[in-house]
């Protein structure tokens, strides 16, 4: 925040130093922990040892000639503007800015750069961020959720931190699981299917539920049962031959029940407001998939093993020379031909910086498939493929629910449409006990924004790291850390604005020379962190950093809005000068709540 002013003191600095024959290197500023008043410092330590040495030393310890440095500096700064105190302690020398400066430019920088507060330089860097990847021929459940929330808000903060951003979708559309459900379906269902697009995909995963207890041996079973679950096993794998060879009949049947989830999917990405800008398939990358694997084999890094009835696999491990197991051997060609989820990875990568040309690629996958990029990102980089150290798996832990894990084998899983439903039905329930006066009209659009903000949240205020149990009352609450208490922050900040009547942006710039409280102070400074907050959060690829962040600032701003008054003012400085900060911390609130998926209401 305060780069500009340190360089000025750094050029004071320097010149003090060349005058007394100090030999100064880079100095590194760091804020002082915050403690009601803002200011930075830099030690003098390094200047001391480096002046002992370069045998200038004149006898005295480094800490102590250290002191003796910072002091002599502080005497030749003198009286600065914007500095309210200078301090020379223990070799460092600490610089405090004048609050009410401070507080004049946070405010006003927020009102002039308005959406743009906070964002960061260009980086002339590409990102893509691949993420909302689910298998088709299958329901939308809260784990996709999650993996879709987390991607979104991480492409956000990667694009406000200054980074040009792709968001890329790769449904997995093809697989032994997927045929799996085209034959039952074909077998069994063909020409029934339901209206509603978000039932088709529930549908179709109780046919895989069904299609998989049918081909599960079982225990006991008779010679009929056995001939029985074998001739089906048989049909399927005749099913997955067809599709391979292009069968029409086949890849009709495909992509009609392949459009019903995409429409699903297209649809929830609709609601939840998120934009994909490629969608690459797994289909799509099976035949250059293979390609590679013959390649990999042409150069000796992959093994054939096809001769005699094996697949063709990379001893990983021994290519890269390693002793101890790591990344094990991987297969990534069937003995039959047909390649593996792996493959296709290879190929994925391949076209994204090839045609995509991006110069870093993210993968937004759940935890149980880390072994699984570790190898894909390994095997690229045997083949030779140098953007392979720009991939990074971004995992998260898996979503389950108190009766245990989700499985769509079983049938049992959480659906997203239905919390979704859930959610907008218990906010207007709420709407209609506590704010009985909104219109018709406002309220189902304020139940989706309340009801999503409230979902998003409880997603991504959990570490990505950690496994996470879905308990619905839980991800719907309203009290404490939740979503509508962020929201509720902002409608008070507009309803304060509202109340006033004023255009903020004609109230003249204030200078904040009053005394100002604790809780303005504390909303300043919570405003003024969220730059560094989304480059921290962009670097890491962490939006638990934003998640927190955001609570905290509208955690001040509920503190402020109890304690302090601002239409009920006296003086009409003080109360200007408090409409121009809550408008400012309502466009702060704005920024954040838009980088982890919470929309604003004005009301609720
Ligand atoms: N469709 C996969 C699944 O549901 C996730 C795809 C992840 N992305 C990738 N490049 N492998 O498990």
């Amino acid at each position: 925040m305060f780069e500009n002013e340190q360089k000025v003191f750094e050029e004071k600095i320097h010149a003090f130093c060349e005058q007394n024959d100090i030999p100064l290197g880079e100095l590194k500023w760091l804020p002082i922990p915050f403690s009601g008043e803002w200011g930075t410092s830099t030690s003098f330590f390094a200047i001391a040892a480096a002046e002992a040495k370069a045998g200038k030393s004149i006898g005295k310890p480094v800490p102590v000639r250290a002191q003796e440095i910072a002091e002599q500096v502080k005497e030749s700064l003198g009286d600065l503007p914007g500095i309210s105190h200078i301090e020379a302690v223990k070799g460092y020398i600490n610089l405090f800015f004048s609050t009410s400066q401070v507080a004049a430019r946070v405010v006003d920088s927020a009102l002039e750069a308005g959406v743009r507060f906070g964002a960061g330089q260009p980086k002339n860097e590409r990102v893509m961020v691949e993420f909302a990847q689910p298998n088709t021929h299958h329901s939308f459940h809260i784990g996709h959720y999650r993996n879709t929330i987390l991607g979104e808000s991480l492409a956000r903060i990667v694009q406000f931190a200054g980074f040009e951003t792709i968001r890329a979708s790769y449904p997995g559309d093809i697989g032994l699981g997927v045929i799996t459900v085209l034959w039952a379906y074909e077998k069994f269902y063909k020409g029934q299917e339901p209206r509603d697009i978000h039932e088709r995909g529930q549908w179709l995963l109780k046919i895989y539920a069904e299609a998989s207890n049918l081909l599960a041996e079982k225990e006991n079973e008779t010679p009929e049962e056995k001939a029985q679950r074998e001739a089906y096993d048989a049909e399927r794998r005749e099913m997955y031959r067809k599709w391979d060879a292009g069968d029409l009949y086949v890849r009709t049947l495909w992509l009609e029940t392949r459009e019903w989830s995409l429409e699903e999917l297209r649809d929830i990405l609709a609601m939840m407001d998120v934009r994909i800008d490629t969608w690459f398939y797994e289909s799509e990358v099976d035949e250059p998939s293979k390609k590679i694997v013959d390649e990999l084999i042409a150069r000796g890094i992959a093994t054939d093993e096809r001769a005699n009835g094996g697949p063709v696999i990379v001893k990983i491990d021994e290519k890269l020379g390693l002793e101890k197991e790591r990344y094990r051997t991987a297969v990534i060609l069937r003995s039959d031909g047909t390649s593996l989820y792996l493959t296709k990875d290879l190929a994925l990568a391949e076209q994204k910086f090839d045609e995509l040309h991006v110069d870093r690629s993210i993968y937004v996958v759940d935890n149980r498939q880390s072994l699984h990029f570790q190898q894909a990102f390994k095997i690229l980089e045997l083949w030779g493929f140098k953007q392979a150290e720009k991939c990074f798996h971004l995992a998260y832990g898996f979503v389950s629910l108190p009766e245990g894990a989700m499985s769509s084998r079983k049938g049992r899983v959480v659906l997203f449409k239905e919390v979704y439903d859930e959610a907008i039905q218990r906010v207007l329930d709420v709407i209609a006990e506590k704010n009985p006066n909104l219109p018709e009209n406002e309220r189902v659009d304020v139940a989706k924004k309340v009801g999503l903000g409230a979902l998003a949240y409880s997603m991504l205020s959990v570490d990505n790291n950690k496994d996470m149990i879905f308990e619905i009352n839980d991800a719907l609450s309203f009290d404490g850390r939740t979503g509508p208490y962020i929201q509720n922050a902002y409608v008070r900040a507009t309803s304060i604005l509202r109340k006033a009547g004023v255009d903020v942006a004609k109230l003249p710039p204030a200078t904040y020379d009053y005394e100002l409280t604790v809780h303005e102070i504390e909303l300043i400074e919570q405003m003024s962190r969220l730059a560094g907050v989304v480059q921290q959060a962009a670097s890491e690829y962490r939006p638990l950093v934003v998640a927190t962040y955001v609570y905290e600032l509208a955690n001040a701003f509920h503190s402020f809005y109890h304690a302090v008054p601002v239409l009920q003012t006296e003086s009409n400085a003080v109360k200007q000068a408090r409409l121009r900060l809550v408008a400012a911390a309502r466009q702060v609130l704005a920024n954040a709540m838009y980088l982890v998926g919470i929309n604003p209401v004005e009301v609720m």
